[in-house]
């Protein structure tokens, strides 16, 4: 879907996937609800207390990369079947460490495709032997997580059941030749699909977890720096029925609160709003191609048809006429009465999802899932900033801190 330039092919792939992503859908899901009770209770909040008892800092950089990929992976392709980064410490290091190793290559592939397969042709390659091999690495991980989800498209246990990947599946499944007709075909056109379908889940794997984990990090590193806010935060949280209270009094932990209740917070969404206007994890430009014959843009008359044009969040986020003092991160600016002129400005400049059709599929999904982490740790813990040398953005289209860390003290209230 990501990559689709044509408009026709684009719109029916978001069609078959909108569904299961839209908010009404993620806060009514027993799947998710079964994610996100076992991120939270069983994987989460242990790791944190193990921490705070043996009074050892945390990288939370790492930490939530583990944990978005854990829980977008568990959505895609089941929670028995998605990765389990956060206890699983060796595979994530080897799992991260060949993930982000390709990073620096992107771009290639990206930009200039015909000039990576032409320099190939050449002996003389842009891209080194180890990244072409961390590639194939990534490609069996994807294709193996979608046999997995595979072997489950019948399941109904919210803890099996893979829901992204059994939605793509059935809806692409109508698009195949008949079995009875052709069989040749049908194998062929099959096999076929079922790479397709990979590569969507591949997708949405990358797409889901970088992109969240970043916009944690930074918010936890923002909130680090405000313990005035961090108890303002508390304070709104304890007002969540039940509380996620952690460690429990029970042997059995309890239910979350409802996603409902927790989006209805609004400290917590200025919290995290800001944090993805000022820190947005995909600030890069967002590349569309006009359309035939011709088309004009903010002034800009007679675009021929079939040109690049960009516009990136990184820009819009920082424009003083809306945001005033754009570089600081003031969540409160967006703590203004619903109705306010200014607030629903700055709700038409944010584009950290960006907007149209285009616009992120999964951003209910990212939205659910980092305000839950938050209400989770601030609820029960304190943190302040042990090493955050280097955090500020690299120069990329989904940034990353360039030190690669933020280690926090965690302490519990
Ligand atoms: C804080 C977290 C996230 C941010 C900041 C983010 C941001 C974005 C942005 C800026 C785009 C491009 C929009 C455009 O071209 O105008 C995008 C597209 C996309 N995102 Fe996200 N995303 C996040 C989380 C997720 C999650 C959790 C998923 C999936 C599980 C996801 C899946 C996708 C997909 C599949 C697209 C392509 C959509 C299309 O072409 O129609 N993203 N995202």
């Amino acid at each position: 879907m990501f990559t689709m330039t044509g408009s026709k092919p684009h719109s029916a792939r978001k069609r078959m996937l909108s569904n299961i992503y839209s908010k009404s859908y993620l806060q009514s899901s027993p799947q998710l609800k079964v994610i996100s009770h076992t991120m939270i209770y069983d994987r989460l909040l242990p790791i944190i207390q193990e921490a705070v008892s043996s009074k050892n800092p945390v990288d939370f950089y790492e930490l939530n990369q583990a944990l978005t990929m854990d829980f977008v992976s568990a959505y895609l392709f089941g929670l028995r079947n998605g990765t389990n980064f956060l206890q699983d410490v060796p595979r994530r290091k080897y799992m991260l460490h060949i993930y982000q190793c390709r990073k620096p290559f992107e771009f290639y592939h990206q930009e200039v495709p015909n000039l990576v397969s032409w320099t190939r042709r050449l002996k003389i390659p842009l891209i080194p032997k180890w990244c072409d091999e961390a590639n194939e690495v990534m490609d069996a991980w994807g294709l193996e997580m979608c046999d997995k989800a595979d072997e489950h498209l019948e399941a109904t246990d919210p803890e099996i059941e893979p829901t992204v990947y059994k939605q793509l599946k059935n809806s692409m499944a109508k698009q195949l030749p008949s079995k009875e007709v052709d069989h040749a075909a049908y194998k062929a056109a099959s096999e076929k699909q079922q790479l397709d379908i990979a590569c969507e889940m591949f997708d949405h794997l990358t797409a889901g977890h970088e992109t969240s984990a970043v916009g944690l990090t930074y918010l936890f590193w923002e909130l680090s720096k405000h313990p005035d806010l961090q108890k303002e935060l508390r304070e709104e949280l304890l007002t969540l029925s039940p509380t996620i209270s952690y460690p429990t009094q029970s042997s059995t932990t309890p239910e979350l609160p409802s996603p409902k209740s927790i989006e209805a917070l609004s400290l917590l969404n200025a919290i995290v709003t800001e944090t993805l206007r000022l820190h947005a994890p995909i600030p890069g430009i967002q590349p569309r191609v006009t359309p035939y014959p011709t088309c004009s843009l903010v002034g800009y008359e007679n675009i021929p048809p079939n040109t690049r044009v960009n516009a990136q969040a990184y820009s819009l986020h920082r424009n003083p006429d809306v945001f005033p003092d754009p570089e600081t991160w003031q969540p409160k600016r967006w703590l203004k009465p619903a109705d306010s002129p200014e607030l629903e400005e700055m709700k038409r400049w944010f584009w950290a999802f960006g907007s149209g059709g285009r616009m992120c599929v999964g951003s209910n999904l990212a939205l659910q899932e980092i305000k839950l982490t938050v209400a989770a740790i601030y609820t029960n813990y304190t943190t302040r900033i042990i090493d955050d040398e280097d955090i500020e953005a690299i120069d990329a289209y989904t940034v990353k801190p360039r030190g690669e860390k933020l280690i926090l003290k965690v302490d519990h209230v």
